[in-house]
């Protein structure tokens, strides 16, 4: 497995793996990784001989008073964890070379940005498109690997390959849980063991909204406010969005009459989770 820190080395490598015709899968990831990013690595080598992981916890992506700087990171702990996954490459830019003095360019998708996680965080999917885009042009690949967990994140980055064409395939792999279908996340390990428990009342709401639908209920008001009962009874939690949106456009939708998406972002404690999951009528 290579270890490669500057942006050149990166590109002369990929240049070199397209000459002889490999097949490049990418896996952006902010690092700390855990069996969701290992589940993107899986979903990747069944597509391409080549995988690059990138590691790069990305400050244009995080607002003032967020968490850049207390962001987990172990990169020792990464890079085992990479070679016994047995991936090509791991790319771990530096801060500087990626944003350098006088850096002033940025890819902003405009309209699936501004609702949900994009209220909250203004300027969050900006840096999220932007760093994206430069792994993009760095690593050249065919393929691109993200975790339907950050699905907002997910139809975002798929719309600016589209709208810029860009010759990347964006695939999106299936969220995966902890045992009690806690959704995995590098940011649950800000949760203490009593909030670890009261987590799983996003999941439980989700499966709730799907079991009501399987009867019948169709209504987006009525599950939101089920769902919204149903989280309110645990401890320490808050509400940031719960909407039910068209799985393309992330336009928002009034009645399940079609495959819906269902987004959510509660918060435990002080810490924000988001969950998210397909219902049906
Ligand atoms: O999903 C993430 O971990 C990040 O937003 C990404 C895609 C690696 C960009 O920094």
């Amino acid at each position: 497995m290579k270890i490669i820190r500057k942006i050149e080395e990166q590109q002369k490598c990929s240049l070199n793996m397209k000459c002889r015709d490999k097949k490049i899968s990418l896996i952006p990831t902010m690092g700390f990784l855990h069996k969701g990013h290992l589940s993107l690595i899986d979903t990747a080598k069944e597509l391409s001989e080549k995988i690059v992981v990138s590691i790069f916890v990305n400050p244009t992506q995080f607002g003032e008073g967020e968490d850049y700087e207390k962001y987990p990171r172990d990169e020792k702990r990464d890079l085992d964890i990479l070679a016994d996954k047995k991936v090509d490459i791991v790319f771990i830019p530096i801060v500087k070379e990626m944003y350098p003095e006088g850096f002033q360019t940025f890819c902003q998708v405009n309209q699936l940005t501004k609702k949900y996680c994009g209220k909250s965080r203004p300027g969050h999917f900006k840096g999220v498109t932007t760093v994206v885009l430069k792994l993009f042009n760095i690593i050249q690949p065919d393929i691109a690997v993200f975790g339907k967990k950050d699905y907002q994140q997910y139809i975002i980055i798929k719309r600016m390959t589209e709208d810029l064409n860009l010759p990347i395939n964006i695939i999106a792999s299936p969220i995966v849980r902890e045992k009690n279908g806690l959704a995995m996340s590098s940011r649950n390990k800000y949760l203490n063991h009593e909030q670890r428990k009261e987590a799983t009342v996003l999941y439980e709401s989700l499966i709730y909204a799907s079991n009501l639908i399987k009867q019948g209920k169709y209504g987006a008001g009525f599950l939101r406010k089920e769902m919204t009962n149903l989280i309110k009874s645990k401890n320490n939690t808050r509400i940031d969005y719960i909407d039910f949106v068209n799985p393309e456009t992330l336009k928002d939708v009034q009645k399940i009459e079609e495959p819906t998406r269902i987004l959510m972002a509660v918060r435990v404690g002080n810490t924000k989770l988001i969950d998210n999951m397909e219902v049906k009528p």
